[in-house]
């Protein structure tokens, strides 16, 4: 079996990936240092795919300790690399430990995949990279404005890295540019673990549902928009997950066209704040204590992809709805309180 190594394999994203690469025939390990994420995960992804995951909990930005899994797992041949700080309002307040984590992990994972001839690299990026954009449907073409934050800032310059790292080596990769990751997988055995407040809508709504957070706020009320509330393109993780299955598939089978490629991983459709809070209540028949607030900074009024060119080339078709996507988050948050 192919081995592929994920890198924050106990993250949200990383979690279900990893899921969706062993139930498509993949030998999978993880490194990730558990400072964002929670190691109990892994029994999840057991349960669910009955295969045991080792994770070595290592800090990335020790080059040497990195070296040391690619030493004793010879037969990787592709690396997902997800680790990275993702708050953007922590990235605000703390740019230099974004920048110090994010680009330094990215640059050892680079210099191990030259250094021991791994090919297939995916990486991690996300729709920040687009800032406020001139048109609110994005092609991967659409022109990248300012970065709204320093998490932003990061994304962007990761995929300058490594645009300019494969001229020079024998890794071929692709970026892939997630909208918003919401919900949790269909079994309910994993889903997202927001560490303190949530800062997202998602796990914010679940939250206040269920009596940890008092009130929901509702970060703009007089955006331009059908609403008034700020439109994003919500899409399942599990449906995220598959697309990076079908990435490495696609580098593999030797089907990329460039030595690094860009696909956006959105649903295609756009929903308001309040749009998302009137289907959850509908769809979990519990009524949500919210209020309208103040804007928050550094958020993008809409944004939401043009997915044709991942469903042409990757063969990717997103199959689950906004009603999967509150559902299964709901059922993961009543789960959550009995652990
Ligand atoms: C969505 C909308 C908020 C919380 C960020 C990153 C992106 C990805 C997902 C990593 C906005 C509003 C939120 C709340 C609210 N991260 N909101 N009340 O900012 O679109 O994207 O997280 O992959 O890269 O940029 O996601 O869920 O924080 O916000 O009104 O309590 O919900 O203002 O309009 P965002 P979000």
């Amino acid at each position: 079996m192919n081995k592929i190594l994920v890198t924050g394999g106990c993250g949200f994203i990383g979690s279900h990936t990893i899921v969706d690469l062993i139930q498509n025939g993949y030998q999978v390990i993880s490194i990730d240092n558990n400072s964002r994420s929670n190691a109990d995960i892994l029994f999840g992804i057991e349960r669910i795919t009955n295969t045991k995951i080792k994770n070595y909990k290592i800090d990335l930005c020790d080059l040497t300790k990195t070296e040391t899994v690619f030493i004793e797992n010879p037969d990787i041949i592709g690396v997902i690399h997800f680790a990275a700080y993702k708050a953007v309002g922590e990235s605000v307040e703390k740019p230099l430990d974004y920048f110090d984590n994010n680009i330094n992990s990215l640059i050892n994972v680079l210099k191990c995949c030259e250094k021991f001839s791994v090919s297939h690299f995916v990486f991690s990026s996300s729709c920040t990279v687009y800032g406020n954009p001139d048109t609110i449907q994005v092609l991967e073409e659409t022109e990248l404005k300012e970065a709204e934050s320093p998490y932003g800032y990061t994304k962007q310059m990761g995929e300058n890295i490594i645009q300019q790292t494969v001229k020079s080596n024998k890794i071929e990769s692709i970026l892939l540019r997630y909208f918003n990751p919401v919900g949790a997988h269909p079994s309910i055995e994993i889903g997202e673990l927001p560490i303190g407040k949530p800062a997202n809508l998602f796990p914010a709504i679940t939250q206040t549902a269920i009596g940890k957070i008092p009130q929901l706020q509702v970060f703009g009320s007089d955006y331009p928009t059908k609403d008034g509330s700020c439109i994003r393109d919500y899409i399942h993780v599990s449906d995220i997950a598959h697309a990076h299955t079908l990435a490495l598939n696609y580098l593999i089978e030797k089907r990329n066209t460039s030595k690094c490629e860009v696909f956006n991983l959105g649903s295609g459709n756009g929903f308001s704040v309040l749009e998302v809070i009137n289907k959850f209540e509908t769809e979990t028949k519990q009524p949500l204590n919210y209020i309208l607030s103040e804007r928050r900074a550094g958020d993008v009024i809409a944004i939401f992809a043009n997915n044709n060119k991942a469903k042409l080339l990757l063969g990717w078709e997103p199959k689950y709805s906004l009603s999967d996507m509150v559902n299964t988050a709901w059922k993961w948050e009543l789960k959550l309180q009995y652990k």
